[in-house]
């Protein structure tokens, strides 16, 4: 079976971290969000992976994926393009997929207990398609499903203003050729403007094939928003990051529940660790830094004299001389916050366009 990523997008919502790249590269708890789709396709199995690009920053997706070798993959790019849709996305990969059966993963989506399992249903199946539903509070933010009266699958409906049942559809399907492909080329544009995959899906009901989906019960979550990162963050912190310090913390410092420390990085006096925590290489914490809870940091930061929990840092950060406790934050790479010594207090900003700043 092989695997198909989307890695286009516009990203609106997380403007301004998605100014300089795509949003599926935001880190959380210490990876790109695209780095646990890759990975959990990985561990099920599905090493031949065609990454689908778009327009923002495609060379930053290649730049840092490379050939796949280091996550012991095989990764090829397709140049996507303008987000015509989820479809479309899907139809540049069709030469690559050629006849055999496919994984589609939404690079922005994130599933904890991975896909292991449905893949090898869908394998061990004849079916021409398979979906992932999870229930949701709020579905009419997705596509969502419709059952007739027997609970069989009779529709997809894509961000439905009432919708037909609570059960949203994962950023995660499975196709065998060639139906799909036929179908996708039958379609007509959305009410948004896209060839949705929810159509594509749909002319297969219709047709009569056999669509087949499973329930997904554990946490999943599609990071559109700075909210969802930080929860995905969350997350990930407590189910996948394991206490390891492979840098150096110095005499005087506390290191409390479960911390990872990466190669390089030092944790410096005075400077409280509060689990879970992630800290990338080559960063330095302290002295006098507080890192609470849910925080994760990534490499070459430099964190001195400030507080700070629940959130999420890129490379190269440097934050100084905090007295207000930064909680709920995303900071993009290379930001620098912090008191300027021997200047006049006061602020001094040079903030990108949609930045947000609540003090
Ligand atoms: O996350 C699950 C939801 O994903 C499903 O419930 C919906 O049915 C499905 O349409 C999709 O909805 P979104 O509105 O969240 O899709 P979004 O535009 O965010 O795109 C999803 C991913 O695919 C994202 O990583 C960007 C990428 N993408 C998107 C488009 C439109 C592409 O690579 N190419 C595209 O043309």
């Amino acid at each position: 079976m092989k695997g198909v990523l989307l890695h286009g997008g516009f990203g609106t919502r997380l403007r301004p971290l998605t100014h300089t790249g795509p949003k599926q590269l935001v880190r959380v708890a210490g990876k790109p969000v695209s780095q646990w789709a890759l990975e959990d396709l990985r561990d099920a199995g599905i090493k031949e992976v065609s990454i689908i690009l778009g327009e923002l920053a495609p060379d930053r997706v290649v730049e840092y994926y490379g050939n796949g070798d280091w996550l012991n993959m095989r990764l090829t790019y397709i140049y996507q393009g303008y987000p015509y849709g989820l479809a479309h996305a899907v139809y540049v990969a069709k030469d690559f997929v050629g006849d055999e059966p496919f994984v589609v993963y939404l690079g922005d989506n994130i599933i904890l207990e991975g896909i292991r399992d449905f893949v090898k249903r869908f394998e061990e199946s004849d079916s021409d398609a398979m979906i992932l539903l999870a229930k949701v509070p709020s579905p009419e933010r997705f596509g969502v499903a419709k059952f007739d009266e027997k609970g069989r699958l009779i529709g997809l409906v894509e961000k439905p203003k009432v919708p037909p049942s609570p059960y949203a559809l994962v950023g995660v399907y499975f196709f065998r050729p060639p139906y799909i492909f036929r179908s996708i080329e039958e379609l007509k544009p959305s009410w948004r403007g896209e060839l949705e995959i929810t159509n594509a899906i749909q002319n297969l009901i219709n047709w009569g094939l056999k669509v087949e989906y499973d329930i997904i019960t554990g946490w999943w979550k599609d990071t559109g928003t700075p909210e969802d990162i930080l929860e995905a963050n969350r997350m990930l912190l407590d189910a996948k990051i394991q206490a390891n310090i492979y840098g150096s913390v110095e005499e005087g410092a506390i290191i409390e529940g479960r911390v990872f420390i990466g190669k390089g990085a030092v944790v410096k006096a005075e400077s409280v660790i509060r689990g879970p925590v992630y800290i990338g290489r080559d960063s330095v914490i302290g002295p006098k830094a507080f890192i609470g809870p849910y925080t994760s940091i990534g490499n070459g930061c430099r964190l001195t004299n400030l507080e700070i929990e629940n959130s999420v840092l890129s490379d190269e950060v440097v934050l100084e001389n905090i007295t207000t406790r930064i909680c709920d934050s995303i900071i993009g790479s290379y930001t620098t916050i912090g008191k300027h010594e021997g200047m006049p207090s006061g602020l001094r900003l040079i903030v990108g366009e949609r930045t947000r700043i609540y003090l």
